[in-house]
């Protein structure tokens, strides 16, 4: 048996009040402090769920004694900051997505880690939503054949960001899907954004991402589209599966059609033949499972058996690492980028205490 682990939440926006319900639920977990720097919000905790100890204070929230864990649910731009001062206080992090705003602060956060023997995950939530999970395990059964290519579609009237762009915001989700489905990482990208909103900051864009061997990965995100879409397709010879978000009812959808090359024959010319298939529209029995409440057991799980989290701080580095090189590719408006060529300058990051 073990005492409950003690929670802070860090940053109670939307996404934070949603870790202090979901962690009130755990009943291996206890919230022991939310900490935000605007009083508004800590009164509509303190609403929500009376006697919660409320603070605006992180250096106050590291003294707790029975603080174990701190998620870190603020804006992108203040993970770095806050994660590695909880980190270098001795607490486990869990850090919204995107884990930082560059790759060498990414890398430093998974050495303080290392250094204080705690673990760093990272909220890439679609890989604890079980629709994610009957997709991967579709596209990577026997029925899908060979897999040609994904894409994804996250657009929506805002809500606009102060801190990144509507790339950083979104497109996170969809590379750690793509990640987690096909198991690797990106080996090149091309993007181009524009900011059609006239704030400082791109607010729609559009991503090609290649993996090894070669298959094709698209992006599209968008804060100035009237209509919300959360889809996710994968296109293979035997399958095309569909995951969208916004349908309840029937969140996977699984076209068993396809189309694949037949080997030429010699008297043919070398040229190719090709094989249609032709079969059902399945819809899956997907598990209803909140995504935030997996995840939050899953880091408590981690801490408690001391295991290596499924979004742990090298699949948030990866993820940062492919915005990174999206950056670098809407500079020179798509030209693409390759992820090996590039030359990271870590030695400008600000050293934090160890
Ligand atoms: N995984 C997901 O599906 C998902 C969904 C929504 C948001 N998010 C992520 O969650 C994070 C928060 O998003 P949000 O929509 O709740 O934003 P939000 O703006 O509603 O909330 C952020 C809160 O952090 C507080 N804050 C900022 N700096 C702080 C500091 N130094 N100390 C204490 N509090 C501070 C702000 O006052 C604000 O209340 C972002 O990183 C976002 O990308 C993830």
């Amino acid at each position: 048996m073990f005492d409950k682990i003690g929670i802070a939440v860090v940053g109670a926006g939307y996404w934070g009040a949603n870790y202090v319900r979901v962690f009130n639920e755990l009943p291996d977990a206890e919230i022991v402090a939310v900490c935000d720097q605007r009083p508004e919000r800590l009164a509509e905790i303190n609403k929500r769920f009376p006697g919660t100890f409320v603070t605006h204070s992180l250096d106050t929230l590291l003294q707790l004694d029975d603080l174990d864990a701190v998620v870190v649910a603020t804006g992108a731009a203040t993970h770095f900051d806050l994660a590695s001062r909880c980190i270098a206080g001795g607490k486990h992090v869990l850090v919204e997505k995107p884990l930082t705003t560059t790759p060498a602060q990414a890398e430093r956060l998974i050495e303080l880690a290392d250094l204080h023997g705690v673990k760093l995950m990272v909220g890439h939530t679609f890989l604890h939503n079980p629709a994610i999970q009957t997709l991967r395990a579709y596209a990577n059964g026997p029925e899908m054949g060979e897999v040609y290519y994904l894409y994804s579609r996250r657009t929506n009237l805002g809500p606009i960001r102060h801190d990144v762009n509507a790339l950083w915001d979104l497109a996170p989700h969809d590379i750690s899907i793509f990640n987690y489905l096909l198991g690797s990482t990106p080996q090149w990208v091309s993007a181009v954004a524009a900011n059609v909103l006239k704030n400082q900051r791109e607010d729609v864009g559009f991503i090609s991402v290649g993996y090894a061997p070669n298959i094709l990965g698209h992006i599209h995100v968008s804060w100035a589209e009237p209509n919300k879409v959360r889809e996710l397709v994968v296109v293979g010879s035997n399958m095309r599966i569909v995951f969208d978000d916004l349908n309840t009812m029937e969140r996977i959808r699984i076209f068993e059609k396809g189309i694949s090359a037949i080997q030429p024959e010699v008297a043919n010319f070398g040229e190719f033949q090709y094989q249609m298939r032709d079969g059902n529209i399945l819809s899956p029995r997907v598990d209803s499972a909140e995504p935030l409440k997996n995840q939050c057991r899953h880091f408590i799980n981690c801490i408690v058996h001391n295991q290596t989290p499924r979004t742990d701080g090298q699949s948030g580095l990866e993820v940062v690492r492919a915005m990174d090189a999206i950056d670098r590719s809407i500079q020179r408006r798509g030209a693409p980028v390759f992820l090996e060529e590039i030359i990271y300058d870590n030695a400008t990051l600000a050293l934090v205490a160890a």
